[in-house]
């Protein structure tokens, strides 16, 4: 796989999260994450997805894949043109909710994924940017520097 592989999936209805799903669980498991982390990436993105639906009314995600010499990693940026998130530092905290929400999807993807950001400006959108990593290991590095020079 190559480092510049990217996966970009509109997310205009409900049916568009069960692919946005299946699209960070597969990058999760090409990269070599735990069934576990694959399925937590795979909850992360669904709240992210589900917050464009039900906030923004549409937007699109972005998946790819980020590989280093020490570790690799899934980024999903979640990106929309809705109405911006006027206090972010409230929207990350447990049950700050609208829109008949519980409020659990911002802090839950928080934290489950190693770096979160986001950008927004009030009436132009909001960008989520998470990363979840794995530490590659010496025996793996060795593979792909061994890996490099067949090439
Ligand atoms: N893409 C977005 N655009 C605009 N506002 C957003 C967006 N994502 C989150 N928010 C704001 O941040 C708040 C917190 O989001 P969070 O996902 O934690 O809760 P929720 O969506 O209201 O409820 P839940 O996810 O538990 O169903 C939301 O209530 C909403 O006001
Ligand atoms: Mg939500």
């Amino acid at each position: 796989m190559s480092d510049n592989s990217e996966i970009t999936v509109a997310i205009a209805s409900d049916e568009d999260v069960v692919p946005a799903r299946a699209e960070g669980r597969a990058l999760a498991s090409e990269l070599g994450f735990s069934r576990t982390d694959a399925t937590l990436i795979a909850t992360a993105i669904s709240e992210v997805a589900r917050n464009i639906l039900v906030h923004a009314g549409k937007g699109r995600l972005r998946l790819h894949p980020a590989v280093e010499d020490r570790r690799c990693g899934v980024v999903v940026e979640a990106q929309d043109s809705g109405p911006g998130i006027s206090d972010v530092e409230a929207a990350l905290r447990h049950g700050q909710a609208s829109n008949g929400g519980l409020g659990l999807g911002l802090p839950g993807a928080h934290r489950i994924m190693d770096e979160f950001e986001i950008d927004t400006e009030i009436g132009r959108g909001t960008t989520v940017r998470m990363t979840k990593w794995r530490p590659r290991d010496e025996l793996e590095r060795l593979h792909a520097r061994r890996g490099r020079e067949d090439e």
